[in-house]
C-alpha cells in the first residue's frame, strides 16, 4: 500500500487530520488498533472551544454538533458555600464554549470518512513505524493474520499517550517535561438533568468537584480522589453523598441525582515532549502532550496541532516548500505551553494537595476571591478557558 500521509491512531487528532488533508486533496491512510465500537463509545471529556467548533462546522462535519450541542456563556466557581459566575460573553467579547462529547465528535468524523470511501483501518495489530529518516517511511501492522505495510511520504503520530510513535524516536532526541498530581478524577455519567445551566467548579476542603453535563437529561460529574483510589470503594451512595457535601451552597440550589450508568477514575498529569517531530514523523495530540482535565484543553489542543500540521502538508504538496513542516513543533509548542500553564493553574487553584497546610488553603481561597472579584483576573481566566487565538 502507498499513500501520502500515514496516520497512526483514530482519536480526535488522527481523524481531524485525515479529514483536513482530504479537503486539501491529500491522501492518507489511518491505522487504528481498536474497533469502531470501542472508539465511538469511549467516554472522555466533552468541552469544545469555539475555534474547535468553528473548524468542525466550516469543514462540513458539524451538522449534528450544531443540532445537539449545548452552548455555554460562562462557568461558576463555587467556594465557601457561594457561587461566582465568570461571564464569558462580557469578558471575551461574546465567545462561548460548547458541550458535545468527544465520542460524538469521533462518530461524526468516522461517518464522514467512511461516506467518502477513504481508508480507515481498524483493529490493526502489532502496529510499528519504520524508516523515520528515509525517503519512504512506513507503518507496519498485522491484519487478519497477515503482515501489511503502508509506505508514505510522512507519518503523523496521533496514537495518544500510550502509543508507539513517540517511543519509536531514538533515545536522546526528545526532552520530556512532566508533573504528576497526587490525585485523579472519579467521573460518572448519571441519568439526571444538570443541576445548573452552566458548569460548576467546586473548591472544597474535602476536595474538588465538577458538575458538567452531556445533554439536558444526562449529568457528568467528577470528584477529586487519591491517585491510587480503588473504584470499588465508591458505591453509588458514597458518590452522591460526597458530591452533595462538596457542592453545598447557601440558598435553594439542589444537586439532581439519578441512576449512575458509567463510572471511571482517570489519573492526572501534565506532560510535554519537545520537539514534536523527528525526521519524517510528526506527533500530535496526546502522543505529544497531556494536560490535567481541569482546563478542558485536551481535545482542543489535539485539534489545534493537526490544523497546523495540515497547513504544513498543504504547503508542501502545493509548493514543495518544507518551511511550515520544519517549524511545526515550534509553532505548536507555543500554544501547548500556554494551555499547560492554564491547566496547571486551574488544577492548583481548585484541588486539595496532600501537602496542604493552612497557609496553602488560605492562599487558594484568596486566589479564588481575587479571580472572582477582579475584572482583570476574571478576564485572564475567561480568555484562556474559551481558547487563546490559534495564530
Ligand atoms: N497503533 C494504532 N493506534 C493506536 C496505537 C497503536 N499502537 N496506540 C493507540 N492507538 C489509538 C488509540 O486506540 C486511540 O484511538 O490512537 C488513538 C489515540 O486517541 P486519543 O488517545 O484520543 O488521543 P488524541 O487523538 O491525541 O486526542 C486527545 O483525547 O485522550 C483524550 O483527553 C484527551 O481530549 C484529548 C484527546
Ligand atoms: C466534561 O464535560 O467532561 C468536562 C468539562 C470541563 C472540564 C473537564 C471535563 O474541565
Amino acid at each position: 500500500m502507498r499513500t501520502q500521509i500515514g496516520i497512526v491512531g483514530a482519536g480526535p487528532a488522527g481523524l481531524v487530520l485525515a479529514h483536513l488533508l482530504h479537503l486539501h486533496g491529500i491522501e492518507s491512510v489511518v491505522v487504528e488498533t481498536r474497533s469502531r465500537k470501542y472508539i465511538e463509545e469511549r467516554v472522555r471529556a466533552g468541552l469544545l472551544e469555539q475555534g474547535t467548533v468553528n473548524l468542525l462546522i466550516e469543514t462540513g462535519v458539524g451538522e449534528r454538533l450544531q443540532r445537539e450541542c449545548l452552548t455555554h456563556h460562562g462557568i461558576e466557581l463555587r467556594f465557601n458555600r457561594r457561587g461566582h459566575r465568570i461571564d464569558f460573553d462580557a469578558l471575551t467579547g461574546g465567545k462561548t464554549v460548547t458541550i458535545y462529547a468527544q465520542h460524538e465528535v469521533i462518530k461524526d468524523l468516522v461517518a464522514a470518512r467512511l461516506a467518502a470511501g477513504l481508508p480507515l483501518i481498524l483493529e490493526a495489530e502489532n502496529v510499528s513505524v519504520h524508516g523515520l529518516n528515509s525517503a519512504s517511511p512506513s507503518i507496519r501492522f498485522r491484519m487478519a493474520g497477515e503482515e501489511q505495510e503502508v509506505h508514505c511520504d510522512y507519518i503523523a503520530g496521533c496514537d495518544g499517550f500510550h502509543g508507539i510513535c513517540r517511543p519509536s524516536i531514538p533515545d536522546g532526541v526528545l526532552t520530556e517535561f512532566e508533573r504528576v498530581y497526587p490525585f485523579g478524577w472519579l467521573g460518572i455519567l448519571a441519568k439526571a438533568p444538570p443541576s445548573s445551566e452552566e458548569l460548576v467548579y467546586n473548591y472544597h476542603e474535602r476536595g474538588f468537584a465538577l458538575l458538567t453535563m452531556r445533554t439536558r437529561e444526562i449529568s457528568r460529574l467528577y470528584l477529586q480522589v487519591p491517585h491510587d483510589e480503588d473504584i470499588n470503594s465508591w458505591p453509588d451512595d458514597r458518590i452522591w453523598s460526597e458530591l452533595r457535601l462538596r457542592t453545598a451552597v447557601d440558598g435553594d440550589w439542589k444537586l439532581n441525582e439519578g441512576p449512575i450508568f458509567q463510572k471511571n477514575i482517570a489519573p492526572m498529569r501534565s506532560y510535554v515532549v519537545e520537539p514534536m517531530q523527528y525526521g519524517k514523523m510528526f506527533l500530535a495530540g496526546d502522543a505529544a502532550h497531556i494536560v490535567p482535565p481541569t482546563g478542558a484543553k485536551g481535545l482542543n489542543l489535539a485539534v489545534a496541532d493537526v490544523r497546523i500540521m495540515a497547513q504544513a502538508f498543504a504547503e508542501f504538496y502545493a509548493t514543495g516548500k518544507t518551511h511550515l513542516l520544519e517549524n511545526y513543533s515550534q509553532k505548536c509548542l507555543r500554544r501547548v505551553w500556554k494551555a499547560q500553564r492554564f491547566s496547571w493553574w486551574m488544577t492548583s487553584m481548585l484541588h486539595r494537595f496532600d501537602t496542604d497546610n493552612a497557609f496553602d488553603q488560605r492562599r487558594q481561597l484568596a486566589e479564588l476571591d481575587y479571580v472572582t472579584s477582579s475584572r482583570a483576573a476574571m478576564t485572564t481566566l475567561a480568555e484562556n478557558y474559551v481558547g487563546l487565538p490559534w495564530d
